[in-house]
């Protein structure tokens, strides 16, 4: 992956009416857990419906290089050859993930009970983010690491040759961790159990399930949940159906609500509870979201989404929501903004450890937009007068949620607005323009 390049700026301003149909691509949690699942399993697993973004490629990629066969058959379709638990071999070259935070930490994970070396970097935006919460819990089971200052990539981590189960209460709200940990789990002899508070989200522990793995999950008095996974068990090969990604439907979804006129509809589009807080928080502000044709596919739950403009207003949204909707917050903020009233939204601290510092990325393009708001250390307050002034350019901080959020904005705002980089929409939503464009949104190249 190469990471120097140069910035393509984009320019999105005010349309009539959208229209059409939105076939978002594959969910990129999904997509990346059913490459890594499918690489520790014995034998070939068929996915379809996968992401093929930047991000989910990567994690392709890092699976070749630990020595799993990783096939693309057709669009969206892929054959993976799993290599078996315990079975990764050594990369013979640095593991670059690019973007992802997702693919990087749950792969630290998957290699932390396995007696190999790996190295591994990103770009800029990825090697400012903490991975001590990662590599902290998987010294337990026996892994040791060497990182830059902080926790930061480049870092190798070798995994334990003699590893053993662990008993670890994740009290940072991070799937990711969690996920991590219940993949190192599967090489450690005797059952871990991993407790977290958070209700973060769960497709590690339903893959899991149905890739033949030992696990359990129970209730905790708190709230959270534990779970248990049994080691040395064996992965059986299994086909994933992957959903598309609400968190990349949020983006036309938004656009419908706030362009006069608009109706969308979002076909297939995953609705596992622990995902579906901003739809959720939409509706309470007054969007007239219909979900139509509930079905489950590769057992989650989907739905097609209808979306039409809507009145909003300002609401509260509960900070014990904030794992729901955690990516989403950026065009919910933009959705606030045309609101009318105040928008409070809190227990956001993951925020500043995303692909960018999303609180003071949002903070900044608001109040260029002409916002009115405040940024609070843990949280955003929004008041919406029901539109945006606009007529500025946006720093998107190597942060795709960044840049398609002011995108959406310019769609509707009084005057354009432009974000300085559109090339990290690549690293989750494949044909984001395009998609946009089909609907009725009118960006315009500028200079760089
Ligand atoms: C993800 C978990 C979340 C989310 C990310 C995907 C996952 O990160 O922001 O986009 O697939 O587990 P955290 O675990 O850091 O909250």
């Amino acid at each position: 992956m190469s990471h120097g390049h140069s910035p393509r700026p984009l320019s999105s301003r005010r349309t009539g009416p959208l229209a059409g149909t939105a076939l978002v691509p594959g969910d990129k949690s999904i997509s990346h857990r059913a490459l890594i699942l499918g690489a520790m399993a014995v034998g070939r697993s068929e996915i379809t419906g996968l992401l093929e973004a930047e991000d989910v490629l990567g994690t392709a990629e890092a699976m070749r290089a630990l020595g799993a066969d990783v096939e693309r058959q057709g669009e969206g379709h892929w054959a993976v050859h799993g290599v078996g638990v315990g079975g990764f071999a050594e990369p013979q070259s640095v593991l670059d993930f690019g973007n992802a935070g997702t693919g990087s930490r749950l792969v630290m994970g998957a290699i932390a009970t396995t007696p190999i070396s790996a190295v591994f970097t990103g770009d800029a935006s990825l090697r400012r983010r903490p991975m001590g919460r990662v590599l902290e819990p998987l010294t337990k089971f026996g892994a040791t690491y060497v990182a830059r200052e902080g926790g930061l990539m480049p870092l190798t981590l070798t995994g334990a040759s003699d590893p053993i189960c662990i008993d670890h209460t994740v009290t940072v709200a991070s799937a990711q961790v969690k996920s991590a940990l219940l993949m190192a789990a599967l090489n450690a002899p005797g059952q871990t159990r991993i407790a977290q508070t958070a209700l973060t989200r769960d497709h590690t522990e339903k893959m899991l399930a149905g890739f033949g793995a030992k696990i359990a999950v129970e209730s905790l008095p708190d709230g959270g949940e534990a779970v248990y996974v049994t080691g040395e068990v064996d992965l059986k090969p299994s086909d994933v159906e992957v959903p598309r990604d609400p968190s990349s439907a949020a983006f036309p979804l938004v656009a419908a609500l706030i362009v006069p006129g608009s109706e969308v509809t979002i076909p297939g589009v995953l609705l596992n509870p622990r995902r579906t807080g901003l739809l959720e928080t939409l509706r309470e502000m007054g969007a007239d979201i219909a979900i139509v044709n509930r079905r489950f596919s590769g057992g989650e739950e989907i739905g097609d989404l209808v979306a039409r403009h809507s009145a909003l207003r300002g609401v509260d949204v509960p900070a014990a929501r904030a794992p729901a909707m955690i990516d989403e917050y950026p065009i919910l903020a933009i959705a606030a903004s045309f609101a009318d009233g105040r928008t409070t939204m809190r227990g956001l601290e993951e925020l500043r450890v995303k692909e960018s510092d999303r609180l003071a990325a949002m903070s900044a393009g608001l109040k260029a937009c002409g916002v009115t708001h405040e940024e609070l250390p843990d949280g955003l307050i929004v008041d919406g007068r029901q539109g945006m002034a606009g007529g500025a350019r946006v720093a998107t901080h190597m942060d795709h949620r960044i840049a398609m959020s002011f995108l959406v904005a310019g769609m509707a705002a009084e005057h354009p607005v432009s974000v300085d980089d559109t090339a990290m929409i690549a690293t989750s939503f494949t044909g984001f323009e395009t998609l946009m464009r089909n609907l009725g949104a009118d960006f315009v190249q500028v200079n760089a």
